[in-house]
């Protein structure tokens, strides 16, 4: 599974890199909003710490010839821009229009299998079930992902499934168990899934016990 990162910070973006397991970044606007610097500073940031990598960017626009124009202009920025799109019927027209054009594109905002059907139909690169958000409404959020991931592999889909709405080490597993092919996770999250409790008590009793050994050669 690959591992995405959710955020629009640039030091975050720097400390998942450091950990050597970073697929790739997805912002949406509110993420950019809480940087609270200038709309093209950030995402050139991001960029220039991600050349290699797909970076989802969000359109703002609600009308399909709105999102293409603000797509065109987000695409030139890099041949790993990925055009975020929520899943709309103004959407998926747009998300039709790029992947027609080889851009790349991920339809977010997915709450059903049906709207995943329709997204994977049309030919979404990515899409992105928020699972967080549903058990936030007492929905089981990870039904969906399982749900997703049987239609997308009786049909042999090509569209990747991102886990979104990612809020703890538990959402990242069961993905990674139904075989979701991305989750995209927020740096705390990342964060906790390298720690364990008895991780630290056995590095600590390790270390005192290394005291004692005669002769240490380092
Ligand atoms: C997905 O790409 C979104 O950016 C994100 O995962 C939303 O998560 P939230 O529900 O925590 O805002």
């Amino acid at each position: 599974m690959k591992f995405f990162i959710d955020t629009a910070d640039v030091n975050e973006i720097r400390e998942a890199k450091r950990l050597h397991f970073l697929d790739g970044v997805t912002t949406n606007p509110t993420l950019i909003a809480k940087v609270k610097k200038p709309f093209w500073d950030v995402v050139k940031s991001i960029l220039a710490e991600v050349p290699d990598k797909p970076v989802s960017l969000e359109v703002a626009s609600t009308d399909a010839e709105g999102m293409i124009k603000e797509g065109e202009k987000l695409a030139e920025l890099g041949k790993n821009v990925v055009i975020k799109i929520p899943m709309t019927p103004e959407g998926l027209k747009a998300v039709s229009y790029f992947e027609s054009k080889g851009i790349k594109t991920n339809v977010t905002l997915i709450f059903s299998p049906a709207q995943a059907l329709l997204a994977m139909k049309v030919g979404a690169s990515y899409i992105s079930p928020f699972v967080g958000r549903l058990d936030d409404i007492s929905h089981a959020g990870m039904d969906l992902i399982r749900q997703i991931k049987q239609i997308k592999d009786n049909y042999n889909f090509k569209s990747e499934i991102i886990v979104a709405s990612v809020r703890n080490p538990v959402h990242v597993i069961e993905s990674a168990m139904i075989g979701a092919d991305i989750a995209t996770i927020p740096y705390s999250v990342i964060a906790q899934l390298t720690k364990h409790p008895l991780t630290d008590i056995g590095l600590e009793r390790f270390l005192k016990d290394w005291e004692s050994v005669p002769e240490k050669p380092f």
